[in-house]
């Protein structure tokens, strides 16, 4: 199968760069990119088309998504009054495993064809939403919550039976099982010990959030007296590489410094960020410190999807604290929302138009008057991503497999 137009391709290993070309799919793979014509007329795209990677969301909660827009509450009561009701529901697997097959679907009309994400506590319903992602062909991650405290009776139970049955959830297709302690006020010590054992075992990613609300940040310091909310997973080996902490907007000069050096992975959530009044979150000076950075949804905690809008928002809180040093150019946000956030979930060969990678592509044709704009528009990467509508995507990919 031959895809033709203007492709997003990789532009080293920060940016993309569109160009006239094609690429053949082979089975689940791209096998062959070529610039310039087609060789035959292409089954996908022509020349008002684009072909991008299929996006990936580096942080959202399946269970949340019909909790989207409940506004005006900070994050604890949030949780507490939106978020555990949502949760519990899940308690029914046949529940579960019906809603991960809608919001696969929502994922899918919004171009998201990966992502790093929670499920519950409960086991269950976990791996129906395993099985159900890897039907519908999506590459994810999918979190086990951990936790068994500040949480009502019905999500709290008791840690070896949590240990155990996060122990015996498989993946299935490109669905992974990975570890997700809640966050550090929701477990105790032994739990996070558990989780940190877990997952240096199975070698899974670790999932969890991280300084996000001021009030769960003096609860963490309360709880976990005389450590820094980083220091506390990382005196239970749940920093590395392999960690993806959602937000990480209080964070300290000496927390960026522990993120840097263990390798681990701030997941930002601009959207969640500004929904849920938390502050906004200090990419520059995280970047600067060595941190890695990927850029998540958070849905519910941010009401957006479509991961071209949330890059926006996180170009937005970088000019808003850093006025013209915040510009972050539309090549390298483009390259976060694909590959960038890729390479930061262990996906090296996801999300990426090159030869050898998986095939999870979106065919864009942008409407009259945008396709206008294009020819006269000095920058198109800039324009698409400004300009972006979901209703642009015409046909999605995944794993070779074009979506009905
Ligand atoms: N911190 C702990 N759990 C959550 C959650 O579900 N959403 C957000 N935004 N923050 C959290
Ligand atoms: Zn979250």
């Amino acid at each position: 199968m031959i895809a033709a137009g203007r492709l997003m391709l990789p532009n080293g290993t920060d940016a993309v760069r569109l160009a006239d070309a094609w690429l053949r799919i082979e089975n689940d793979r791209i096998a062959e990119v070529g610039e310039g014509p087609p060789p035959v007329e292409p089954d996908l795209g022509g020349p008002t088309s684009y072909v991008l990677p299929g996006f990936v969301d580096a942080h959202c909660h399946l269970p949340q998504f019909d909790a989207i827009g409940a506004d005006g509450m900070e994050l604890l009561d949030w949780l507490a009054a939106v978020i555990f009701p949502a949760e519990t529901r899940w308690q029914d697997a046949t529940y579960a495993r019906d809603m991960a097959d809608r919001v696969a679907s929502r994922l899918l009309t919004a171009g998201t064809t990966a992502c790093a994400c929670f499920a519950t506590v409960h086991a269950e319903a976990t791996q129906a939403a395993i099985e159900t992602l890897a039907a519908r062909g999506l590459r994810a991650h999918v979190g086990h919550v951990l936790m068994d405290r500040h949480a009502p009776r019905a999500l709290t139970p008791p840690i070896a039976a949590q240990v155990e049955s996060s122990r015996q959830l498989r993946p299935a297709g490109r669905a992974e099982v990975s570890v997700a302690p809640r966050f550090a006020i929701s477990c105790t010590p032994e739990l996070l010990a558990a989780a940190g054992e877990l997952a240096a075992k199975t070698g899974r990613l670790v999932q969890t959030h991280l300084s996000e609300n001021r009030a769960e940040v003096a609860l963490a310091r309360e709880l976990f007296p005389g450590r820094s909310y980083t220091q506390v997973y990382d005196d239970f080996g749940l920093l590395s590489e392999r960690a993806v902490l959602a937000h990480g907007v209080w964070l300290d000069d000496d927390e960026r410094s522990l993120l840097a050096e263990r390798g681990a992975i701030v997941a930002h959530c601009p959207t969640a960020n500004a929904f849920l009044m938390s502050g906004d979150a200090d990419v520059r000076t995280m970047r600067a410190a060595g941190v890695r950075v990927a850029l998540g949804s958070d849905i519910a905690g941010g009401p957006i999807v479509s991961m071209p809008r949330v890059a926006r928002h996180m170009l937005e809180t970088s000019k808003r604290l850093h006025g013209r040093d915040g510009v972050i150019p539309p090549e390298r946000l483009w390259r976060q929302i694909t590959a960038g956030n890729a390479d930061a979930l262990g996906w090296p060969r996801t999300s990426r138009l090159e030869p050898g990678a998986e095939a999870d592509l979106l065919i864009i044709e942008p409407d009259a008057c945008e396709r206008l704009a294009r020819d006269r528009w000095p920058n198109e990467l800039g324009y698409l991503l400004h300009a972006w509508q979901d209703r642009w995507i015409r046909r999605v990919v995944v794993a070779g497999r074009v979506q009905p």
